[in-house]
């Protein structure tokens, strides 16, 4: 769409945030469903410049990443009860002057596992930082056993305590029978791409295992997955999931759920 005098700015705020791939993800998506907006990237230390910002251009969605996903909230109007719950969000709107925070990471998450079937298995969280509470908060109503594992085992204690789950260590994981894996850590991510949060593990066929990195698409601990001959999903749908779920709420709409898939394919 081209950019004329009706055309709204959107804000992905961080700092760092000149790696995001958010301003590219949400062009398309406008693009898709006919919103003359862009995002831009506002790269800031000063978290209440931002807001002022927001407030006085009347920017009406603004995603969140690191490291404003906590400290946001002494902004906010109005919290989803998702944002109660975790203490973090990654999406703000403006609405009639008030700032509504929401968690769209829960959202994306719930979709990208939306084909897996969650009740009655034993889920392995690796990590236990805002992304493995985001993990644990989406599978909260689900009838598994939910076991968390991290370099730092105390806060897996935390987790573990908080949703009625187990901590283990590496030297645990042969004795149990895992049926899902989600990594939250950055473990794998790019540039570190050779690197894998379950280096010795040997995984097996009937496994489905989820990982939150989106660069690379297939992080060291998929392809080890892939082949045992595991499910893998890839962080990217999650990352497209909770873009669109944050267009959504901004904007009223319900988009179909294809976009996602032809958007994955490009
Ligand atoms: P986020 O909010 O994105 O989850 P975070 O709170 O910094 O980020 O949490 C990052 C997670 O990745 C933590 O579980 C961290 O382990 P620690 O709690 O021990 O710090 C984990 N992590 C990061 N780098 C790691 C590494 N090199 N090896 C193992 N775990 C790592």
């Amino acid at each position: 769409m081209q950019i004329n005098a009706d055309t709204t700015v959107n804000f992905v705020i961080g700092n760092p945030v000149k790696h995001s791939h958010s301003p590219i993800l949400h062009q398309k998506i406008y693009e898709h469903v006919g919103i003359n907006a862009v995002l831009l990237a506002i790269d800031n230390p000063d978290l209440t410049a931002l807001i002022n910002s927001i407030k006085t251009l009347g920017v009406q969605l603004t995603a969140v990443t690191l490291p404003f996903k906590t400290s946001i909230l002494e902004h906010i109007d109005v919290c989803s009860d998702a944002v109660k719950a975790l203490g973090a969000a990654n999406t703000v709107i403006l609405k009639e002057g008030f700032l509504h925070a929401y968690n769209t990471d829960v959202i994306g998450i719930k979709l990208a596992l939306q084909d897996v079937d969650l009740d009655h298995k034993n889920i392995l969280i690796i990590g236990a930082g805002g992304a493995a509470r985001a993990v644990a908060y989406a599978l909260k109503d689900k009838q598994s056993a939910l076991f968390f594992m991290n370099r730092t085992q105390a806060r897996a204690k935390i987790l573990a305590d908080h949703y009625s789950g187990v901590m283990v260590c590496e030297d645990d994981l042969n004795h149990l029978d895992i049926d899902i894996i989600i990594n939250t850590t950055s473990v794998g991510m790019f540039p570190h791409t050779q690197a894998s949060p379950l280096p010795y593990y040997e995984f097996k066929a009937h496994q489905t295992v989820f990982d939150l990195i989106y660069t690379p698409k297939e992080t060291r601990l998929l392809y080890a997955a892939k082949a045992a001959g595991a499910r893998c999903i890839s962080g990217e749908t999650l990352f497209i999931e909770q873009a669109l779920a944050q267009v959504e709420l901004c904007y009223g709409l319900a988009i179909d759920r294809r976009v996602c898939n032809e958007l994955l394919n490009h």
